[in-house]
């Protein structure tokens, strides 16, 4: 197995930069459209062989160096007794928001294994057809309560504050709820044979960095605990640069950085205590070729001092992205970094 993105993962010398896109596997890829044109968004990942299928797409098209399962952050929220839709035009929708204990207390603990078994059984497949290693992922616990408590995507996320700010005991219990499900899900996926694993964290940077460490930091942290060195955990807390410090204490081996920094201050927040992942703008790949192989270029210098270097995007990879940039990207990171 080609293992520069473990090494890297680790602070360990590569012979280059290893790189891989979040969000690698969907809409701008022909080959996953075709795919998921028969099947609807939540059938695609309940369906091991089709799941298997498009987590290898990037992997042979783009020439990354890692994939990641095909999934969704919020796959345990559903046997944790929600119910859960994609929409086409709201995206994801839970029915029946928690907003009362009487709706926290009615959450049900998960057994991974029992309850998403598509899960285990695409990563099966996967580890068995794949030559590059696989990640496992999940959402970080403040992530998973936004969608649980509002129902769907916010835009201020007043329930959830409210419930921090008015009703602080009650949000603890739904966040250890959440956290337990969360350490269940990650352990199965490691059981199954994922080699590392990325905690989402996509909401964080709407917190204060006061109420980031009261009310995300020590979900987070405690779940790190249960996995640290047993596969290299990637924590990204998305819009999060303001606090880098703070998500170096959750314990990850690499933390995700967005491209609101520049990369070299960013490194020099993680005081060589962790790996760093990122930091391209998405929105870099509609610009020319020599843009995207200038902007590689730079971000790899930045990253020159890392203990560790997975280049990535700073956030996902967006549907309208041309594949062919996604593909020149790719090729500058390797060639860039292979001649240093
Ligand atoms: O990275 C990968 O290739 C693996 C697959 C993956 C998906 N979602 C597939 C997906 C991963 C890692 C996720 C994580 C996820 N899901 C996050 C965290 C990352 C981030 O973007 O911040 C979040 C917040 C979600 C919740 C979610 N899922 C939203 C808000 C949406 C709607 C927005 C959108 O992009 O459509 C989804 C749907 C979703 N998840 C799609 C894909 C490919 C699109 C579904 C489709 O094919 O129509």
């Amino acid at each position: 197995m080609n293992d520069t993105f473990l090494k890297a993962c680790r602070g360990e010398k590569t012979d280059y930069t290893p790189v891989w896109l979040m969000r690698q596997a969907g809409r701008y890829l022909p080959e996953y459209q075709k795919v998921r044109s028969k099947v609807d968004f939540l059938t695609l990942c309940k369906t091991p062989e089709l799941a298997a299928e498009v987590t290898i797409q990037p992997v042979e098209i783009l020439g990354v160096d890692v994939a990641i399962l095909f999934s969704d952050i919020l796959i345990p929220v559903e046997p944790m007794g929600m119910k859960l839709e994609f929409s086409e035009s709201k995206g994801p929708v839970l029915h029946d928001p928690i907003r009362s204990a009487e709706a926290v207390a009615r959450l049900r603990e998960i057994r991974a294994e029992a309850d998403v078994p598509f899960v285990a059984d695409a990563i099966k497949l996967l580890v068995s057809r794949l030559k590059v290693p696989l990640i496992g992922f999940s959402g970080a616990p403040f992530t998973l309560a936004t969608y649980m408590i509002e129902g769907g995507s916010s835009k201020n996320f007043i329930n959830t504050k409210r419930m921090m700010y008015a009703e602080p005991e009650l949000f603890a219990s739904l966040m250890d709820k959440i956290t337990a499900a969360v350490i269940n899900y990650l352990q199965a996926q490691i059981d199954a044979g994922v080699n590392a694993i990325q905690i989402f964290d996509s909401w964080a940077g709407v917190l204060s960095p006061l109420d980031f460490d009261r009310f995300a930091l020590p979900y987070v942290q405690k779940i790190i605990a249960q996995f640290k060195g047993k596969v290299p955990v990637i924590y990204f807390a998305f819009n999060g640069s303001a606090m880098l410090r703070r998500v170096v204490n959750s314990g990850a081996d690499v933390v995700g950085i967005d491209w609101r920094i520049d990369m070299k201050e960013a490194i020099s927040a993680l005081d060589n205590k962790v790996a760093a992942q990122g930091n391209l703008d998405p929105c870099i790949l509609f610009g020319t070729r020599e843009l995207i192989k200038d902007r590689v270029e730079q971000i790899l210098n930045g990253a020159k001092g890392a203990k560790g270097h997975v280049f990535n995007l700073g956030h996902g990879i967006l549907p309208e992205t041309p594949v062919d940039n996604a593909i020149a990207m790719v090729d500058a990171v390797h060639a860039l970094s292979s001649r240093r």
